[in-house]
């Protein structure tokens, strides 16, 4: 099964880099599975319901978050009508939405797709491990479902990484989110749990995450009350990571950084391009 993740979308410059990207991926690359993050999609803050179903046309199956999940109010409301559409699963309960879903890949697969959020230099949330016990604990790997996918939202790469090491050969990916920088630390760990620390953003990297420069350096420099950050406006990155995952055992076998565009060093998977060509 070929499983590509894309890091949170910003604004713009990400939507419209997936727009035009992701359709042509989605069938060069023969995936089964894509997951998107869309938590900044919205002009930089939240997601909208159009811009959601937007993501979905361009070829992704399911929409993650984090903690930008209800900055366009509106999302309290459609988060309930939207399977594919996850907050964080730590949230308190009774937060509007669900944070985990099974969704059918395109080769039959049953995917169980699971969005976390760390705690470390974040909001004061429920446990993230004990979440994640829990949840795979009602869907496990093989019997509840045959891959799973976790979007690790956090800001501490030791949070990612010792949640990476909690589930290694329970899950087939755990995939960070919330920095909008890739890591250089894509791998596959020992039981067999392909792992990033963050997929990066896709969005105009010519920026302070995906922001115009200016007043995120004046909130460095001052300490007076500033404008709003807006969204950079270059052109978007797309930034992800490619998963190939075995069949019988849902873990994964390949996985390579995706980055297209043009401010960082290009990433293609090759196992994938070299069975295109
Ligand atoms: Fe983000
Ligand atoms: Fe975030």
């Amino acid at each position: 099964m070929r499983l590509l993740f894309l890091g949170d979308v910003v604004g713009r410059p990400g939507r419209s880099v997936v727009s035009r990207l992701l359709p042509g991926l989605r069938s060069a690359w023969q995936l089964d599975c894509v997951v998107v993050n869309g938590e900044n999609a919205a002009h930089g803050f939240g997601i909208t319901e159009s811009i959601y179903e937007n993501l979905l046309a361009a070829g992704a199956d399911v929409v993650t978050l984090g903690n930008h999940t209800f900055d366009q109010r509106e999302a309290l409301v459609f988060i309930e009508r939207q399977p594919r559409l996850l907050r964080p699963v730590n949230f308190p309960a009774g937060t509007p939405g669900r944070g985990a879903t099974i969704i059918e890949a395109k080769n039959g697969a049953r995917v169980l797709v699971v969005n976390v959020m760390g705690r470390l230099f974040m909001d004061a949330l429920d446990d993230p491990f004990a979440a994640m016990a829990r949840t795979i604990g009602e869907c496990p790997l093989r019997e509840g479902c045959d891959a799973i996918l976790v979007d690790m939202h956090a800001e501490a790469t030791s949070e990612k990484q010792a949640l990476a090491h909690f589930l290694d050969g329970r899950v087939s990916v755990v995939v960070g989110t919330h920095t909008h920088v890739p890591t250089a630390d894509v791998r596959l760990l020992p039981g067999g749990t392909a792992y990033q620390s963050d997929a990066g953003m896709c969005g105009d990297y010519q920026s302070v995450l995906g922001m115009q420069p200016d007043e995120s350096i004046r909130r460095f420099v001052e300490k007076t009350p500033g404008s709003r950050l807006e969204v950079a406006t270059g052109e978007g990155t797309l930034s992800g990571l490619a998963v190939e995952i075995d069949d019988a055992t849902g873990l994964a076998v390949k996985v390579a950084a995706v980055r297209l565009g043009p401010h960082l060093a290009e990433a293609r998977p090759a196992f994938w391009e070299e069975a295109a060509a």
